[in-house]
């Protein structure tokens, strides 16, 4: 029986995942899920956000589903040593488990475009894929240090992190529109002219993958204006992160917007949006991105695409009922949830 470990977090973490739970139960009552503990909540139990309790469960898993990490602003998480805070827990469950590709998929779904806050023509249609490098880049290095006066992190690439994050997006280009877009700073980059060489060499082996490399901050405008020139987009970690929370302006919120981290073991699948503390409690998160996270679950930790195809296509025609507060609707996350249920 595959084994899933599950893993609520802090704020609206435990809210979402109940409701990917509900989900799940439905459409693979063989798996076997068993509950850890990650970020805030780890540490005020365990002393360690990613703790050994949880660590050694994830030693034979097949896959770990996650809600989100992290405290309000005034969090006194916020100030405790760094290995110590709700976000270095994740990271270190990213490192752990390898997961060095993060798929962070953007779709606005047919009969959904009326909830993207942009133009109907230009949010139709779009289908589009981020791939995140996730082990590398200023959240990884070493170099880095805080002085009272001054401080520095470095973004740090070697040539095998960059080509085994590209494998996984010239693959996904190859199975989907055959585009691949770059994006850098190589403008102004040492490291971006590394990332540029590195994904121009790789591009010979996949001679049907068009590639394409263009600035960040251009993609910037470019991607919430003409979203359709985009396929696969490959960009480093911190790019990645932002270019992903805005690209949920195109479906309509954060709460829509799912990933799946991918490498040599179990996958960690989790919403891309954070914990929320200014709706925490309430009842009222969009769920949407955690059930599609767990949706990529059943596809790619499992291999059980039809039923990654059922639970897609019921969130899709939840929505269309009963959208939540983020996207200008009143439905409560109990509410989308049993529709999503209802649909499946
Ligand atoms: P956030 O993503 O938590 O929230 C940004 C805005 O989007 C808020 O207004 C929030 O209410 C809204 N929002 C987010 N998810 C939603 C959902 N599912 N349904 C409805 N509305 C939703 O970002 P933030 O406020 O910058 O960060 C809050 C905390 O979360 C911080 O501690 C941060 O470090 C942490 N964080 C964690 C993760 C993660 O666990 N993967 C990701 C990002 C931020
Ligand atoms: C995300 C989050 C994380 C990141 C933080 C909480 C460490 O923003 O998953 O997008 O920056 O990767
Ligand atoms: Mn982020």
């Amino acid at each position: 029986m595959p084994k899933v470990i599950v893993l609520p977090g802090d704020g609206i973490g435990p809210e979402v995942v109940g409701a990917a739970l509900e989900v799940l139960r439905e459409v693979a009552p063989d798996l076997t899920l068993e509950e850890c503990r990650l970020g805030g909540c780890a540490y005020e139990a365990e002393g360690d956000p990613f703790p050994a309790s949880t660590q050694a469960a994830l030693a034979d898993a097949d896959a770990a589903l996650l809600g989100t990490v992290g405290g309000a602003p005034d969090s006194p998480w916020n100030t405790l040593p760094r290995p110590l805070r709700p976000e270095s827990g994740l990271l270190r469950l990213r490192q752990h488990l390898g997961v060095y590709a993060n798929l962070r998929p953007v779709q606005v779904m047919p009969g959904l475009e009326h909830l993207s806050p942009l133009r109907p023509e230009i949010a139709a249609g779009v289908d589009l894929l981020i791939v995140r490098e996730l082990l590398g880049g200023a959240y990884f290095d070493p170099r880095r240090e805080k002085g009272a006066e001054a401080a520095f992190n470095t973004i740090g690439y070697a040539a095998d992190e960059i080509e085994r994050a590209a494998e996984h997006a010239f693959g996904a280009a190859q199975q989907r529109r055959g585009r691949l877009t770059s994006v850098d700073k190589a403008n102004v980059l040492e490291v971006s002219e590394l990332w540029r060489e590195v994904v121009t060499a790789q591009a010979a082996n996949y001679p049907e993958v068009q590639v394409n490399h263009e600035y960040v901050d251009s993609v910037a405008t470019l991607l919430v204006t003409r979203p359709e020139r985009y396929d696969v987009i490959l960009t480093e970690n911190l790019f990645g992160d932002i270019l992903s929370d805005l690209a949920a302006v195109l479906p309509g919120s954060l709460g829509l917007m799912p990933s799946a981290s991918l490498g040599e073991g179990a996958g960690l699948y989790e919403p891309i949006h954070g914990s929320a503390p200014d709706i925490a409690g309430q009842g009222v998160a969009n769920p949407a991105g955690t059930i599609l996270s767990a949706a990529m679950l059943l596809r790619f930790s499992l291999g059980r695409s039809a039923e990654a195809e059922r639970v897609e296509a019921a969130v899709r025609a939840a929505l269309a009922q009963a959208p939540t507060r983020d996207l200008g609707g009143t439905a409560s996350t109990a509410e989308l949830t049993a529709a999503v249920v209802r649909a499946l």
